[in-house]
């Protein structure tokens, strides 16, 4: 089978990213990471790219030529599907019609509830029943394109901000392979 030449963008830990490298190992995995990219050049991530010999790219600066570099650089990568995971940045219009390809994002709340930042604080808030994740297409606005699949489960009285938090990664480290599968094995 051939694979999809994959880049992720991340911005810290790298626990999803950790997940899909495992599980692109699997003969049946429909993608190959072939680039990391990362805007924090401390990213604990980034240990675990050179791990596993993959190559990283460091953009610490939001500028254009930034992206036009990472631009060129995925097309010398032959990249054909971006997956932004705890990636904290925003691609720019000019950047996702650029690329013109897939890109994927996986969001800690049950969309379209909740986009942005401080997620779990504002679910606490508005004492929400549920909570959980959606992975979801990249369009230009914020948390906003098409779902992919969200995953999710009922809050308790004794949840917490760290609690949720830890209970959504868990589904997270699901969610994300899962709709790879579910995109790419049947297209
Ligand atoms: C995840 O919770 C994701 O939902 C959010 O950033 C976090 C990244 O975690 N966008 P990690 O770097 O994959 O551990």
């Amino acid at each position: 089978m051939a694979k999809i030449n994959t880049c992720i963008f991340i911005s810290g830990t790298g626990t999803n990213l950790k997940k899909i490298l495992l599980n692109s190992n699997n003969y049946n995995f429909p993608i190959k990471i072939k680039l990391i990219v990362s805007n924090k050049k401390d990213a604990k991530g980034i240990v675990l790219a050179k791990k596993w010999s993959i190559p990283v790219l460091i953009i610490n600066k939001s500028s254009i030529i930034n992206e036009e570099k990472t631009l060129k650089i995925l097309k010398d990568y032959n990249v054909s599907l971006i997956l932004l995971a705890g990636y904290m940045k925003i691609l720019s219009k000019k950047f996702l019609r650029s690329f013109g390809r897939k890109i994927l994002n996986i969001h800690p709340s049950l969309l379209p509830k909740f986009k942005g930042l401080n997620t779990f604080e504002r679910m606490l808030k508005a004492k929400e029943k549920s909570c959980g994740c959606t992975v979801h297409y990249v369009n230009d606005k914020l948390d906003a394109g098409k779902i992919v699949l969200k995953k999710y489960f009922f809050i308790s009285k004794t949840d917490n901000f760290l609690t949720l938090k830890k209970k959504t990664q868990l589904l997270e480290h699901k969610a994300y392979s899962e709709a790879i599968y579910r995109i790419f094995m049947y297209s």
